[in-house]
């Protein structure tokens, strides 16, 4: 096991705060967050999922990065560590994460695949004078739909496969080149990137006629329209959005500075990725209700809708490539600490290098990536195959959204509201006393053992189907 001095680590504080945003900025806030905010009562949406992030989502982020922060080490070390029991049970929750990130990475790989063609393909002009009968065929192509008559290597099978592979070289490079030299640099270069061009496509947007319409299914206030499903679903994108209950903020909070305020930064990641996911909703839905086009969710708001909308405006060509980097940058952002987490886990517990590490873990998320790849709206190559009733692709998104990531969150919470000595809890939380922030801290700590538990609680059993809400 490698020890603290000679460990790799984010340069700065400000480095750390955008590293970890990066993470939480993904196909998240592009896909998932604007739709859900129009449909789940605009306005009314945002107050529930503000409520998840304070009471849910920061609390855990807190613990995540006092964790990793306090052992120095990946996400199973760090517990062996913290309890001095090279045995202990919980480190299982740092196996857990490792198992989701797993998950994750399968259909998110294969999804960025998509993304990068979309790229690609918005750099070379394929989308001019597109009609609706033409984007779909095109991203049936992408997808490698109806490619179960197809012979394994016929392109239809073949590009979904290849794009995806590509993915994985890219972050396993980004990756091996370590936690600074590589992770760091990358997302310093990404990040403001994918600012502008963001504010690039909502000045756009904002300036279409009947850009009003817009706004209104993003802003409007609608209490009518919050169900209870609403509310858990609320929880759930809190969850997913933030990166949480799944190690990537252990792993990430332990190459965080000395001086870097764990209470205040997860605050702050917070209101930034919300506010990326507004301006996401302000560069999309403008421009569909525009060009009066019904507003889908998912892929095909993401690979039919906006090609088809953005190729109908002036520099409409040169946007949607905009859009389209931006939404790599986005995905590969959230893929390195995805990533990161089994790396570094193997690299330390298992003594081998950083490299070799990311190439075994881009080699194992590549061949299990392929069976979403192939089967990714139930008519790829793999279409028809299923275990436990659901196709591969959806198969791993339930699984991590819905089993392995709450339970992983929930055991966080606990770990630092009860097993944690609240000594240890209030040290790290003040920087060894520089911060003075008891009172801060104190809050804290009575959120971590009586809110946020019983919350995550409630919405996993509902998802299990325990209890019905
Ligand atoms: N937060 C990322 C997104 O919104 C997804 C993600 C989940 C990244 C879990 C890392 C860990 O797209």
């Amino acid at each position: 096991m490698s020890t603290g001095s000679k460990r790799d680590g984010f340069s700065s504080t400000l480095a750390a705060l955008m590293v970890a945003l990066g993470s939480a900025v993904g196909l998240g806030n592009i896909w998932k967050f604007p739709y859900m905010t129009g449909t789940g009562g605009g306005g009314a949406f945002l107050v529930i999922y503000l409520f998840f992030v304070f009471c849910v989502a920061v609390p855990i982020m807190i613990s995540e990065f006092v964790i990793g922060r306090r052992s120095r080490l990946n996400a199973v070390g760090a517990f062996r560590r913290l309890t001095g029991n090279p045995s202990t049970p919980w480190s299982g929750i740092g196996f857990l994460g490792a198992a989701s990130s797993y998950l994750i990475m399968f259909f998110y790989s294969c999804v960025a695949g998509w993304v990068y063609c979309y790229t690609y393909k918005a750099a070379t002009g394929a989308f001019a004078d597109i009609t609706k009968e033409g984007a779909e065929a095109l991203f049936s192509a992408t997808i490698g739909a109806g490619g179960a008559e197809a012979s394994f290597f016929s392109s239809t099978v073949l590009a979904p496969i290849f794009w995806q592979v590509f993915v994985l070289a890219v972050v396993g490079t980004i990756i091996s080149l370590g936690v600074a030299k590589g992770i760091e640099r990358a997302i310093k270069v990404m990040m403001p990137a994918l600012f502008v061009l963001l504010i690039a496509c909502v000045i756009r947007a904002l300036t279409l006629p009947g850009a009003a319409d817009g706004l209104y299914f993003l802003f409007h206030v609608d209490f009518k329209q919050v169900t209870p499903a609403v509310v858990l679903a609320a929880m759930g994108l809190a969850f997913f959005k933030l990166s949480l209950g799944m190690g990537t903020m252990i792993t990430y909070g332990s190459y965080f500075t000395d001086d870097a305020d764990l209470s205040l930064s997860p605050l702050k990641i917070a209101v930034a990725d919300i506010c990326i996911s507004m301006l996401a909703g302000l560069a999309v839905f403008p421009t569909v209700f525009s060009f009066g086009v019904e507003p889908g969710a998912g892929p095909g708001l993401l690979f039919i809708t906006i090609p088809l909308v953005f190729s109908q405006m002036p520099f409409g060509q040169v946007l949607l490539f905009a859009f389209f980097l931006l939404t790599a940058f986005a995905a590969n952002g959230a893929m390195l600490s995805l990533v990161e987490v089994p790396t570094i886990w193997m690299a330390e517990e298992f003594n081998i290098s950083r490299r070799r590490s990311a190439l075994i873990n881009c080699v194992i998320i590549g061949a299990v990536g392929i069976l979403a790849a192939c089967s990714a709206d139930g008519t790829g190559y793999l279409g028809a195959a299923t275990l436990f009733g659901k196709g591969f692709f959806d198969l791993f998104d339930y699984l991590s959204s819905n089993v392995t990531m709450p339970i992983g969150g929930l055991c966080i919470a606990i770990f630092t509201g009860y097993v944690m000595r609240r000594a240890d809890l209030f040290d790290e939380l003040s920087n060894h006393g520089t911060l003075r922030n008891d009172g801060r801290a104190a809050f804290i700590r009575v959120l971590l053992r009586y809110v946020t538990p019983v919350l995550v609680l409630v919405i996993f059993l509902n998802a299990l189907g325990v209890i019905k809400l």
